[in-house]
């Protein structure tokens, strides 16, 4: 079984192609996200859980899911984070979430894909992120051949200090970053409700033909980076730069 959570459509694009070539079903976490529940899995056997990389670690909102999810005995689980430049601590949080959830771990994996978060970073042209999405996919078949062949990944060398950095850190970042009220929109918006639709949090409602941002934001950057009309920006940081459709889009 392969579970994912993706905001910008890295994570789903990493989910797929491993499904492909362990022949795994696949299951999109924010079906249950979007109302803060856990899911039933019954399937014994090997879980493998996809998603990218917010501040050094796995999304809250994932590592909540999971939490909450109901597994059978003996889950084998591996771990997968896309991240634009590398996944810091992320090993560590994985590791540990394996041991509370009782799953034998066999390790954490990343995969450099396209920088999605606009409010705070620069964004690339379609032909860089087209270049590093050809770079990522013979680690993707890398990463299946460990899984299909039951191994363990190989040890990311993670330092300790990565993972205390980001503990110092990462609540401070969720509580003063995290936050929706810096979206808004543009004259050119339209009312056709993607934004609303593609969030993962069901964060986003219609109000009179406008969105409006309902305080439960995770920031996936996938309401501003997937509006058809490049509508929404994020205060001033966003203003100018290119918005990323996700892989599915070359
Ligand atoms: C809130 C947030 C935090 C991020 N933090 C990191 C990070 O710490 N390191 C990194 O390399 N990339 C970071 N990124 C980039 C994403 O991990 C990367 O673009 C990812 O592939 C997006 O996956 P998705 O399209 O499935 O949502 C961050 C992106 C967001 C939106
Ligand atoms: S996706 Fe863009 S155009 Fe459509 S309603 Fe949202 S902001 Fe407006
Ligand atoms: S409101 Fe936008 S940035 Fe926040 S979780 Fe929803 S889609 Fe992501």
């Amino acid at each position: 079984m392969i579970v994912y959570f993706s905001g910008t459509g890295n994570s789903r694009f990493v989910a797929k192609r491993i499904a492909e070539l362990t022949q795994d079903e696949l299951c999109d976490a924010s079906v249950y996200t979007r109302e803060g529940k856990g899911a039933e899995f019954t399937r014994p056997g090997r879980y493998v859980f996809v998603s990218p990389v917010y501040v050094s670690a796995p999304p809250r909102v994932f590592q909540d899911f999971i939490r909450k999810s109901r597994f059978p005995n003996n889950v084998r689980a591996y771990f997968i984070m896309t991240c634009a430049g590398g996944m810091g601590g992320s090993p560590e949080y994985c590791r540990r979430l394996a041991s509370e959830k009782g799953f034998a771990y066999l390790g954490t994996a990343q995969v450099c894909m396209p920088q999605n978060y606009l409010a705070f970073f620069k964004t690339h042209t379609p032909e860089e992120n087209r270049e590093k999405v050809r770079e990522a996919l013979p680690l993707i078949e890398g990463i299946a051949d460990y899984i299909l062949n039951g191994r363990e990944l190989p040890d990311p060398g993670m330092k300790v200090w990565e993972y205390l950095s980001t503990e110092m850190i990462i609540g401070m970042y969720y509580k003063d970053f995290m936050r929706d009220k810096a979206f808004r929109t543009t004259e050119a918006c339209i009312g056709c409700g993607r934004c609303a639709a593609v969030c993962p949090l069901g964060n986003v409602r219609l109000e009179d033909g406008h969105p409006v941002w309902g305080g439960r934001c995770t920031h996936c950057m996938a309401c501003i980076n997937l509006c058809p009309k490049n509508a929404i920006e994020y205060g001033r940081m966003s203003v100018g730069k290119p918005r990323y459709k996700g892989p599915d889009k070359f």
